[in-house]
């Protein structure tokens, strides 16, 4: 009896013990399958955020007072383009500006693509000159760059020269505006400048002087990081500070208006977007009236309809320049990454950009030549470029 009770109570005890660890065997065994239940849930708190950033990118910013940023950022995308450039130039005759340039544009990677798909065929280019300049200046212009885009350059001038026109073909306009350099004069020039390029259909505006040559592939380079159908005016500001008028279009002209406007004499580009907005104030001879209301000449009048009236920032770019600046400053190395280059006038003679080949200062002054010549050493007139050198 007392064998079997102690019997009974170790059985019981050894029964208890395999109860209790089966118990804890079996708690643990239901734990797994609720833990895989709960891991999805975090997983989609994870993912969201990249893809704002990639968007950020391609945002070009409208740049007030601080511009360098954004200028430096321009730069940026900008020598990659040149980079790939170089072993662009291969030794064929005709090569086709456009064909190139979208080439350029499609070939590369994705993470550098531009929002706009834009060829030169895209840019209105308007070069304003006077009968006095016609072969002095333009002639220039005919044998260098204009030769390059002979489709979308149009010449505005105050003369017939037909001579002119049927030795180069080039499209040149007669404004019937008055050859005066004065306010009036100018400003008649702009507005039939702007009149033709609405009626282009054209995706950019671009407006130069005859004494700026454009550096067509920077050009381009610089008009794709943004899209025709942003506002966007592009341009160097001639002072460092905004300019302070009489508002008279808006109000009577007992208060003043501070803006910013891009000079004339080193070119600027403005969106087709924004050129449609300023038309109120720009087309079929508004242009006139609005600058004669606040008395100011053609490109400070472009800004005042910009800023002013339309609210648009002008972007600072220093890729433009004009013969008022030192040219001969500039660093060699980044000259053909520029957007216009210009060259000192009579008054100043030796302000020139410092470009080494293909020829001297006394056979090409004012340089021009020379510059064409790194860009496209196919052309005829431009001597054999040095075996190994490269520009
Ligand atoms: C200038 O005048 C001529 C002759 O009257 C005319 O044919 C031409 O269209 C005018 N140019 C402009 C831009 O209005």
């Amino acid at each position: 009896m007392k064998i079997s009770s102690v019997g009974f109570s170790k059985s019981c005890f050894v029964f208890f013990l395999g109860f209790c660890s089966l118990l804890l065997l079996l708690i643990p065994a239901f734990q797994p399958p609720a833990q895989l239940l709960d891991l999805p849930q975090p997983r989609p708190q994870v993912r969201p955020a990249p893809v704002k950033q990639a968007h950020h990118a391609e945002d070009p910013e409208p740049v007030g007072a601080g511009g360098a940023a954004s200028d430096s950022g321009l730069k940026e995308t900008h020598r990659k383009h040149i980079k790939t450039k170089d072993t662009r130039r291969d030794p064929s005759p005709h090569r086709d500006e456009d064909l190139k340039s979208s080439e350029t544009l499609g070939g590369s990677s994705s993470q550098s693509r531009p929002p706009d798909q834009l060829t030169l065929k895209d840019i209105f280019i308007a070069v304003k000159t006077t009968k006095k300049y016609h072969k002095s200046r333009l002639e220039l212009l005919i044998q260098t760059w204009v030769s390059r885009a002979e489709e979308q350059t149009y010449i505005f001038t105050d003369a017939e020269d037909k001579e002119l026109l049927l030795r180069t073909g080039a499209h040149i306009i007669n404004t019937n505006c008055s050859a005066a350099h004065n306010r009036q004069a100018l400003c008649c020039k702009m507005s039939v400048e702007y009149d033709k390029f609405i009626e282009s259909q054209k995706k950019w505006f671009c407006h130069v002087d005859d004494d700026n040559y454009v550096i067509l592939p920077s050009l381009l380079d610089l008009l794709s990081s943004y899209h025709h159908s942003q506002d966007i005016y592009l341009g160097r500001p001639s002072l460092n500070h905004p300019i302070e008028a009489a508002e008279r279009v808006k109000s009577d002209g007992s208060v003043s208006v501070k803006f910013w406007f891009a000079t004339g004499g080193a070119g600027f580009c403005i969106s087709r977007g924004l050129a449609l907005k300023m038309s109120p104030w720009a087309s079929l001879g508004n242009f006139i009236s609005t600058a004669e209301k606040i008395r100011l000449p053609d490109d400070c009048t472009i800004g005042y309809i910009i800023e002013a009236l339309l609210e648009v920032r002008l972007t600072h770019s220093d890729l433009f320049h004009s013969h008022l600046e030192s040219l001969h400053k500039l660093p060699a190395d980044s000259l053909l990454n520029q957007v216009t280059l210009s060259y000192g006038g009579f008054e100043n003679r030796g302000n020139v950009v410092n470009i080494v080949r293909s020829f001297s200062l006394a056979e090409d002054p004012t340089r021009f030549k020379s510059v064409h010549c790194h860009l496209y050493p196919d052309t005829e007139w431009c001597p054999e470029p040095e075996p190994g050198h490269r520009t």
